[in-house]
C-alpha cells in the first residue's frame, strides 16, 4: 500500500486530499504547522501513518521536519501542497527570507532535498504561475517594492519549474505540478467558483494512481488534463539558473 506524506495537511486540499486516500485506505502522513495545529488533525490521525509538525516558514524546522518523515520510513509519493497566498508585507523568516518565497518555494525544495526520494513527487502550483514570469535577480524581494499577487505568482512559476528539473534530472522520479482550480479553501475564499473535490483529485491520482496516464512525469495538470506550464518553467536554462539560486538561498544543493 502506498505512503504518501502531505504537506498543509490541516486545512484546504491537502486535508481533502489527505482524508480521500486514507479513506482508500493509503498510509498517509499528515503534516501540521505546530502541536498546536495538530489538534486539527484529530479525526483524521487515527487512521494515518503519523503526524509530522513544523513551520515551513523556517529553515530549521523545515528541516526537521524532514528528519521526521525519513525516521517514519522512505514515502511512496510526497504531495508538496502547503501554501499561502497574498501576503500583506514581504515579511521577515527567521532566515531573512520573504515569507511567500521561503513557504511556497523554499521549503518545497528544502524538502525536496533532504526528504529520501520518494517514486513520485507532487507540486501543487496555480494558473496564476503564468504571470510570474520575468528575471530571477531579485527572486527573495530584498530589492523590488514588494507585490504580493507577482509574489506568489513568481513562487508558484518556481514551484513548476522545480517540478519539470526534477522530471528531467531523476528519470526513475515521477515528478509532476498541479494546478488544482480557483475553490473555496481558507485560501481560496468563499467566493471561489472552483469544485472542491476536483481541486484534491488530481494530485492524489498522481501520487497513487496507476493507469498510463498517472504514471508520467514532467506535466503541468489541470483537473487530470495536461496543460502547457508558462514557458519559463520548461526551459532547461532557466531550470538550471533557479536551481542555483534555490540552492545558493537554502545552502543546500538539490543536485
Ligand atoms: N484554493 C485555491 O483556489 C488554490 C488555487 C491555486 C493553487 N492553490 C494551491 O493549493 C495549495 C493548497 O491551497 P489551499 O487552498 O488548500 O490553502 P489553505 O486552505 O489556506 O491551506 C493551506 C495549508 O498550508 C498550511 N500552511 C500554510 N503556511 C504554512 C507554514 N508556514 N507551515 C506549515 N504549514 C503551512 C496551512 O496550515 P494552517 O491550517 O495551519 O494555516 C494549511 O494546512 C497551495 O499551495 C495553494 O497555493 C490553491
Amino acid at each position: 500500500m502506498p505512503r504518501i506524506f502531505i504537506t498543509g495537511s490541516t486545512d484546504g486540499l491537502g486535508r481533502a486530499a489527505a482524508g480521500a486516500l486514507i479513506g482508500e485506505g493509503h498510509d498517509v502522513v499528515l503534516h501540521a504547522r505546530s502541536r498546536e495545529r495538530a489538534a486539527a488533525l484529530r479525526d483524521l490521525a487515527p487512521d494515518a501513518a503519523g503526524v509530522v509538525t513544523g513551520d515551513l516558514s523556517s529553515a530549521a524546522e523545515t528541516r526537521d521536519l524532514a528528519d521526521q518523515v525519513n525516521e517514519i520510513g522512505r514515502m511512496d509519493a510526497v504531495i508538496h501542497n502547503a501554501g499561502v497566498y497574498l501576503e500583506p508585507s514581504r515579511g521577515m523568516t527567521a532566515d531573512g527570507h520573504a515569507t511567500t518565497l521561503a513557504v511556497n518555494t523554499l521549503a518545497p525544495y528544502l524538502l525536496t532535498a533532504l526528504i529520501d526520494r520518494p517514486d513520485r513527487l507532487i507540486y501543487l502550483s496555480s494558473g496564476l504561475h503564468h504571470a510570474g514570469a520575468g528575471s530571477l535577480r531579485d527572486i527573495d524581494w530584498t530589492s523590488r517594492s514588494w507585490n504580493a499577487a507577482r509574489a506568489y505568482s513568481e513562487s508558484k512559476l518556481y514551484v513548476t519549474a522545480l517540478a519539470l528539473t526534477l522530471a528531467r534530472a531523476w528519470p526513475d522520479v515521477l515528478s509532476n505540478a498541479v494546478d488544482p482550480g480557483w475553490v473555496p479553501t481558507k485560501m481560496g475564499g468563499p467566493g471561489a467558483t472552483g469544485d472542491l473535490r476536483m481541486g484534491h483529485l488530481t494530485q492524489t491520482w498522481l501520487a497513487v494512481g496507476n493507469d498510463a496516464a498517472a504514471t508520467v512525469s514532467g506535466g503541468y495538470w489541470y483537473h487530470r488534463q495536461r496543460q502547457a506550464p508558462a514557458p519559463q518553467a520548461r526551459d532547461p536554462a532557466f531550470q538550471d539558473q533557479l536551481t542555483d539560486r534555490l540552492a545558493a538561498l537554502t545552502g543546500i544543493a538539490l543536485f
